[in-house]
């Protein structure tokens, strides 16, 4: 079944960045949410990072006018039936993540493809509430999508070799380079990087820095493009302290506990630019 065409589950930052690479490499996407207002956000989303691009001069006006026009929104999994790759991008939460899977089992054709975006679900275990556990595979993409390069395509422990090949050649078709990885909890990048953010906030609780220094440190000493603490806030501090739970029940370690401060931010609603406030405060 060849991918001419992209379902996507999720219209925040992931989804809708998702569904503008997709539209951008001339893919039509169905891009489905639960409501219109998240829908609309999402493609406010889309429109705001395309106009980057054409200020930037990556892209014209007419790419813009294509990309959008390639995009369809809808309420309805319904409209998701014929598509023959359909990309799971749910907020980070299991039960979600299952129910949506399940959903998604039953109403596409037997040959499509359900890839997850999970940050650290187990793909082995979304695939196993499927009758299709060799078609399911992890697409995870970074964020921001339009402008990372990379896209981590996980092997659930029945994924197919060619649901495999299948997902690596559209990821080099939307421009990403593919990584391919065994299905484990955070799988390569997010077991290195968010463990990290963790103690950035460990440090920060400990009052060994501001915010500022803690970020200019890994910036200017390690070149990070931007510190740990703007990084949560960038990913969403709900979306850091998600994987974090999942490595410490997993790997049963106390080594991946997460922070208090960042479980006290995120109780409090601060979850980074998403709601104006994380560790920073933005406009
Ligand atoms: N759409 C289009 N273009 C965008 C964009 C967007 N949403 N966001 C940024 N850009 C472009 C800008 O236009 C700019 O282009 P230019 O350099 O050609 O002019 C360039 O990206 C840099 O943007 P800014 O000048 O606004 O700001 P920065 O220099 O700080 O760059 C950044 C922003 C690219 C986000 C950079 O800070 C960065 O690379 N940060 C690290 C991001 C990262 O690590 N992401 C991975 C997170 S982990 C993850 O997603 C996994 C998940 O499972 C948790």
């Amino acid at each position: 079944m060849s991918i001419d065409n992209v379902g996507i589950v999720g219209a925040g930052t992931m989804g809708n960045g998702i569904a503008q690479v997709c539209a951008l490499h001339g893919l039509p996407v169905t891009l489905v949410d639960i409501s219109e207002t998240a829908l609309a956000k999402g493609l406010a989303s889309v429109v705001g990072s395309l106009d980057r691009l054409i200020k930037k001069g990556t892209i014209g006006p007419a790419d813009k006018d294509a990309a959008l026009a390639r995009i369809r929104t809808s309420t309805s999994y319904d409209d998701l039936k014929d598509a023959p790759l359909v990309i799971e991008a749910a907020p980070e939460n299991l039960e979600l993540k299952i129910r949506i899977l399940r959903q998604l089992d039953g109403l596409l054709a037997p040959e499509a493809i359900i890839a997850s975006n999970t940050s650290s679900i187990s793909i082995t275990q979304l695939a196993a509430v499927t009758a299709r556990a060799e078609r399911v595979v992890g697409m995870h993409f970074f964020n921001p999508v339009p402008v990372m390069a990379l896209v981590e395509i996980i092997r659930g422990l029945q994924t197919s070799d060619a649901t495999h090949d299948a997902v690596r050649e559209l990821a080099l078709k939307l421009g990403k380079t593919p990584i391919t990885v065994k299905n484990a909890p955070g799988f390569v990048v997010n077991r290195l990087l968010v463990p990290m953010i963790n103690e950035a906030f460990f440090v920060l609780a400990e009052g060994l820095a501001s915010p500022e220094d803690i970020d200019a440190g890994m910036k200017l000493g390690c070149n990070h493009p931007i510190g740990p603490l703007a990084l949560a806030d960038l990913i969403g501090l709900d979306v850091c302290l998600a994987v974090m739970n999942v490595f410490f029940a997993e790997f049963n370690d106390s080594k991946y506990r997460p922070c208090p401060l960042l479980k006290e931010m995120v109780a409090a609603g601060r979850l980074g630019r998403k709601t104006g406030r994380g560790v920073y405060t933005y406009a």
